[in-house]
C-alpha cells in the first residue's frame, strides 16, 4: 500500500504509517496541480492539510485511492462528492486541534484589543510611542460567537473566565447545550446588536460563505472587533475592508484569508488588522495529535477496519 503526504505532517504520524508491514510513504510537498495529477494514481492513499487542493481532476486521476485523510478539521479543499461517487473514503481528524484553534483565537483577541503587533513592530523600530497604542478591555464585554462546535465551545469557556458575556447562533446545537458551557444561544441579529467582538467558528460551506457581509456589517455596533480564525471567505473581505475604513468596524484578527497566500490584499495594508498565516492548528501538541489520528485513519481504511469518515 503506497500512501503520499502532499503537506507537512508531524513525524509521529509519519513513523506509525511506516512501522506497518507492506505500507510505503512518500512525502512530496509543494506538487504543482499537474504534479499531482501525474503522481496521485499510484496512490492508495493521500494525506493532506489545508494547503493541497484535491479536486475532482485529482480525484479522477487517483485510480487506485482508497482513502483521503485531512490531518485537520477543515475538508473544504476536498471536493469530497467526487470522492464519494468514486468510492474513496474522506477522513478528518477532527478533535486534535480543538485547543489550538482556540488558544489562537483568544490570543489573537487579546493581541488586537492591546495593539500588541503593531506596538511590538513600533518598539522593534526604534519607536516609543506610548499614546498611540492605547487598548481596550475583554472584561465585561459581549464576546458573539458564531458556530458553537468544538472550538466555539472551547472559547466559551475561557472567554467566561475573562469576565465576557458570550451569546452564541448555531442552528445545530440545543440551548441547554450553550447554557452549560456558559453561552446563551440566541440569534445572528442579537448577536449584531450586542457584540464588542465577534468571532467565527462554523465550516465553509456554500450557506456559510460570506455569511457576514456589508448588510451584517450594517447592523454591528460601531466599533465591533472582528475575529476569523476559521476559513477565510466565511467573512466577505471586501465588505470587512470597506467596514474598517468606514471606521464602523475598530479592528480585525484574521488567520485565514480568501486567498492564501493573500498576496496583495489589501487587508495586510490596513493598521489595525492584525494577521497570522493559517496558525491557528500551528502547535507540536496539536500537529502531534492530528498526525497520529490521520495515520490511524488510513492504516484502518486499509485493513478494512472502521474509519470516521469526515
Ligand atoms: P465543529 O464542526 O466542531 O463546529 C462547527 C460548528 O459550526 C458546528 O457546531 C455547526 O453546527 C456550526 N455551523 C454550521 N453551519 C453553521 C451556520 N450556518 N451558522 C452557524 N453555525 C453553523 O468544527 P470546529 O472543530 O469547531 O472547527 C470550526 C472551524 O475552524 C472550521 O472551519 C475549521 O476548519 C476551522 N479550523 C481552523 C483552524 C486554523 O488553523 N485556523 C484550525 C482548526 C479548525
Ligand atoms: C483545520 O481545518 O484543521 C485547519 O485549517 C488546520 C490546518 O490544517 O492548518
Amino acid at each position: 500500500m503506497k500512501v503520499l503526504v502532499t503537506d507537512p505532517i508531524s513525524e509521529e504520524g509519519i513513523k506509525i504509517l511506516k512501522s506497518e508491514p507492506g505500507v510505503q510513504v512518500d512525502i512530496e510537498t509543494r506538487l504543482t496541480k499537474e504534479q499531482l495529477i501525474e503522481k496521485i494514481k499510484d496512490y492508495n492513499a493521500l494525506i493532506i492539510r489545508s494547503e493541497t487542493q484535491v479536486t475532482k481532476e485529482v480525484i479522477a486521476a487517483g485510480k487506485n485511492l482508497k482513502i483521503i485523510g485531512r490531518a485537520g478539521v477543515g475538508i473544504d479543499n476536498v471536493d469530497v462528492p467526487a470522492a464519494t461517487e468514486k468510492g474513496i473514503i474522506v477522513a478528518n481528524a477532527p478533535e486534535g486541534n480543538t485547543i489550538a484553534a482556540c488558544e489562537h483565537t483568544l490570543s489573537m483577541m487579546l493581541a488586537m484589543s492591546r495593539n500588541i503587533p503593531q506596538a511590538n513592530a513600533s518598539l522593534k523600530s526604534g519607536k516609543w510611542e506610548r499614546s498611540k497604542f492605547m487598548g481596550v478591555e475583554v472584561m465585561n464585554k459581549t464576546l458573539g460567537i458564531i458556530g458553537l462546535g468544538r472550538i466555539g465551545g472551547e472559547i466559551t469557556k475561557r472567554a467566561r473566565s475573562f469576565g465576557m458575556e458570550v451569546l452564541a447562533y448555531d442552528p445545530f446545537t440545543t440551548a441547554e447545550r450553550a447554557q452549560q458551557i456558559g453561552a446563551r444561544l440566541t440569534t445572528l441579529d442579537e448577536i449584531y446588536e450586542k457584540a464588542d467582538f465577534i468571532t467565527v467558528h462554523t465550516p465553509l460551506t456554500p450557506s456559510t460563505k460570506h455569511m457576514v457581509s456589508t448588510a451584517q456589517f450594517e447592523k454591528m455596533k460601531k466599533g465591533v472587533r472582528i475575529i476569523n480564525c476559521a476559513r477565510g471567505g466565511i467573512i466577505d473581505e471586501a465588505a470587512l475592508l470597506e467596514a474598517i475604513k468606514s471606521g464602523k468596524v475598530a479592528g480585525a484578527a484574521l488567520d485565514v484569508f480568501e486567498k492564501e497566500p493573500p498576496v496583495g490584499s489589501p487587508l495586510l495594508e490596513q493598521p489595525n488588522i492584525i494577521v497570522t498565516p493559517h496558525l491557528g492548528a500551528s502547535t507540536a501538541e496539536a500537529q502531534i495529535n492530528v498526525a497520529i489520528t490521520i495515520a490511524e485513519q488510513v492504516l484502518n481504511a486499509f485493513k478494512g477496519l472502521p474509519v470516521t469518515t469526515a
